[in-house]
């Protein structure tokens, strides 16, 4: 009896000194190609990317879909451990938590109705009705224009209420909006584009020893090819 009190005990004293296997990962799914939902289950680059760091780290990945305002809050109070989501390394950001290298570059874009004649750059937005989601840098980059906009939970939203012309432009990510563009024939972007911006992962200030290796495993990934095939794989 005694010895196996002991056995449990020591089981239990190694888990909880080495932490579990697992790494909680944040995101919010409604940000395609990087992450989505498709048949119930989280998908993207975003989610392959940080899969093979996984891998490469020897950790089990599991993915938590929250609100994308509501991921650095998460990360700081430990509900999460990281955060992959199409997040662009802000200077803001940086003062909450820390950045891994960039993993990919994108601009902000202005979806419009094809028949909008009126817009072409951001400049012609004054005076229109911008939508933009909530806490998206496309939101900060309206509000330092210092024009007024409506603020939508999601991208897919957004791009509703200007089909159905509630709006006159989405302010949205590169990438994302040519997703909405090849699905939606009565859609097209303006000329304009807005200045590059760094998607990164963000990992808690006080782990470092996170951040180096996710840094290590998207070397690796660089470095054998398999990062290459992931873009392949979302953004033919
Ligand atoms: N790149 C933009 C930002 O960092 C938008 C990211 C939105 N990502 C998402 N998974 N919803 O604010």
């Amino acid at each position: 009896m005694k010895k196996i009190l002991l056995v449990i005990f020591s089981a239990v004293l190694f888990t909880v000194s080495f932490g579990s296997n697992k790494i909680y990962v944040g995101t919010n799914a409604e940000f395609p190609p990087f992450e989505y939902l498709e048949k119930g289950e989280t998908v993207g680059f975003d989610m392959d990317l940080v899969n093979e760091i996984g891998k490469i780290i020897g950790k089990e990945i599991v993915i938590k879909d929250m609100g994308f305002d509501g991921l650095i809050p998460a990360l700081q109070t430990k509900k999460i451990d990281l955060i992959i989501a199409g997040m662009t390394a802000t200077e803001d950001r940086k003062k909450a938590v820390n950045f891994s290298e960039p993993y990919y570059s994108a601009n902000q874009v202005i979806v419009l109705n094809k028949t909008n004649k009126d817009i072409k750059d951001f400049q012609d937005l004054k005076d229109k009705k911008i939508g933009v989601m909530l806490g998206f840098t496309g939101d900060f980059v309206v509000t330092d224009m210092g024009y007024p906009s409506e603020k939508f939970n999601a991208a897919f939203a957004g791009i509703m209420a200007l089909q159905s012309n509630k709006i006159d432009a989405v302010v949205l990510d590169s990438e994302t909006a040519n997703n909405y563009i090849k699905k939606n024939n009565n859609l097209k972007l303006a000329e304009g584009k807005g200045e590059a911006e760094n998607y990164a992962i963000a990992i808690r200030k006080t782990d470092e020893d996170l951040l180096n290796e996710v840094n290590s495993a998207i070397k690796t990934l660089h470095e054998n090819g398999k990062f290459d095939e992931l873009l392949m794989k979302h953004f033919k």
